[in-house]
């Protein structure tokens, strides 16, 4: 058996560094839960803290260990609460300030931990803040938030054009002045070189930690200093407003809006916020090209302590892409990653992969090797039950940037969780924000717990193999080379193999299994099947 060693983790290199190792997130299992679409407790459509309290012990008997939830603040909704109204206080369809202290509090009980989005990119235009903003350029909101004059032909000041597609700036008539947003007009982006942003988000890290919360995971967390000078991105390619948004982005070379040296001061700061509290910095670090600005922001482990990485949204299934996939980021941020194949803003891996059972089985195998990667892999709600992306008619959509963008496949991910064979899916009593998208009782969580063999109990197992092999945390990353079409690499002792050829084959390795996602005991993998194995001693010579 032949390996590759990267040096996977320069932090454990490090010695006297290595307090940080210890951390209780160093070997754990996340899982996002999309707020809306969890579990309803009042029979409003909506899901909410009543109902997500009481499904948490799915959770803690699924074994993961930690459990993001999407934001639930006041909200016009304009993007489903990623426009928020007010930082410090809950919108009254999700519930109260007691209903997170009661969510917070069961969590603990159960041994999960618990966070929680933050937006600080970009507020709602509804917040108070951009209301006073709006009122006048002496306004003392005013820095609150990024104005520019327009440019000599009245157009926008720069060239800079959003995440959803168009032009990052909208004019504000009463003034006379552009503001920037990222995304939505309806989502202007916060000014972080004013310090009294800064301290405003110090005191909204504070009031939830306070409240017990065990850290953050960061609305695009890539992006929040801009250029001083607000200076126009070179341009790639040929640019228009009806590209597809990845297309439209892609034509630009992000170097003055996102990912500026600055922001890595920002996490310093909430770095040491968060040491008191022991709480958990993890960032959507949505960028798959500038790699050594996603390094800022997390290698030196003083700032993000964990930065996603989203090269596993987007590949395909092949061997040589899922190589890159994890080796890019393994080469250049090494320390601090985050995995994650589904999300609430992707379509399903299973439909990703291929659909139905075969999709299934890629997905379970895939998962299998992000159990495998140095970092903390994340599952999305409904993974655990192989669900495909939901099927909506065009008119159910309601994701604002599905119109301009119908193969985003937002709405398709957010349908709601399915827990009992019942009328409403035991998601609600009431009619769904968004239908079920076609869901069958196999899909339930009750269906699939009472059989052994289901999607749900495989994952299960999956995470609790892993969750016993905390040897794996910090060593070492090494590529093994087996049969042709086998993806393997190897922590430790532990090898973790997917055969993502067409053909059976078996590893040369003298091994012992210690899961594998299909069935049989020998040392052989069907097409898209998978393994976790330990090393005997004598293979373990490289
Ligand atoms: C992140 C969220 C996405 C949201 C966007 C703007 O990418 O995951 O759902 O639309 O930020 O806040």
């Amino acid at each position: 058996m032949k390996t590759i060693t990267f040096d996977a983790s320069r932090e454990c290199m490090t010695g006297p560094e290595m307090t940080h190792l210890t951390r209780w997130w160093d070997h754990a299992v996340g899982y996002e839960i999309y707020i809306r679409s969890f579990a309803d407790g009042d029979g409003d459509g909506i899901g909410d803290f009543a109902g997500l309290t009481e499904r948490l012990d799915h959770l803690a008997w699924l074994g993961v260990d930690v459990v993001w939830i999407t934001p639930f603040y006041p909200s016009p909704m304009a993007d489903w609460g990623y426009d928020v109204a007010d930082y410090t206080a809950v919108d009254d369809r999700f519930g109260s300030l007691d209903d997170v202290d009661a969510c917070v509090a069961r969590a603990h009980e159960l041994g999960l931990k618990l966070i929680i989005d933050i937006v600080p990119n970009h507020s709602s235009d509804q917040h108070a803040w951009f209301q006073e903003a709006r009122q006048g350029l002496d306004n003392p909101y005013r820095d609150h938030y990024i104005w520019a004059d327009p440019a000599a032909d009245g157009g926008p000041p720069n060239n800079w054009i959003g995440y959803f597609g168009g032009p990052a700036w909208t004019l504000d008539e009463a003034s006379g002045q552009y503001y920037l947003h990222l995304f939505l007009p309806s989502q202007p982006d916060l000014n972080w070189r004013n310090p009294a942003v800064i301290d405003a988000f110090d005191d909204v890290l504070r009031f939830w930690l306070d409240r017990g919360v065990d850290g953050f995971r960061i609305d695009v967390a890539q992006a929040l200093v801009k250029d001083r000078e607000l200076r126009s991105n070179p341009q790639l390619g040929p640019w228009d407003e009806t590209m597809y948004r990845w297309e439209q982005w892609d034509a630009f070379d992000h170097v003055h809006d996102i990912l500026q040296p600055e922001t890595v001061d920002i996490y310093r700061r909430w770095n040491r916020i968060a040491a008191d509290y022991d709480a958990l910095l993890l960032g959507e670090t949505y960028d798959l090209h500038r790699l050594d600005g996603l390094d800022r922001l997390v290698s030196g482990g003083d700032a993000l302590h964990v930065g996603f990485w989203f090269g596993a949204m987007h590949m395909d299934w092949n061997a040589e892409e899922i190589r890159s996939t994890f080796e890019t980021p393994i080469r250049s941020i090494s320390a601090g990653l985050g995995w994650a194949q589904n999300s609430h803003d992707e379509h399903r891996s299973v439909s990703r992969f291929g659909g139905g059972d075969l999709g299934r089985r890629r997905a379970l195998t895939f998962a299998l090797l992000l159990m495998g990667l140095p970092g903390v892999p994340f599952l999305y709600q409904g993974e655990e039950l192989g669900l495909e992306s939901g099927t909506l008619r065009p008119e159910d959509k309601l994701d604002p940037v599905g119109e301009a963008n119908p193969s985003s496949g937002r709405d398709e991910a957010r349908t709601p969780m399915t827990w009992e064979p019942v009328e409403g899916f035991g998601f609600s009593t009431g009619t769904p924000w968004l239908p079920y998208g076609g869901r069958q009782a196999a899909d339930t969580v009750a269906v699939q717990r009472d059989d052994p063999d289901s999607w749900l109990n495989r994952h299960r197992r999956l995470i609790a193999v892993r969750k016993d092999l905390a040897e794996i945390a910090h060593a070492p990353f090494e590529w093994v080379e087996t049969a042709p079409g086998v993806v393997a690499f190897r922590r430790h002792d532990v090898v973790f193999a997917a055969n993502v050829s067409p053909s059976t084959v078996a590893l040369d390795m003298g091994a012992t299994v210690l899961f594998r996602t299909g069935a049989g005991d020998a040392l052989e993998l069907a097409p898209d099947e998978g393994a976790i194995v330990r090393l005997d001693p004598a293979s373990m010579v490289t």
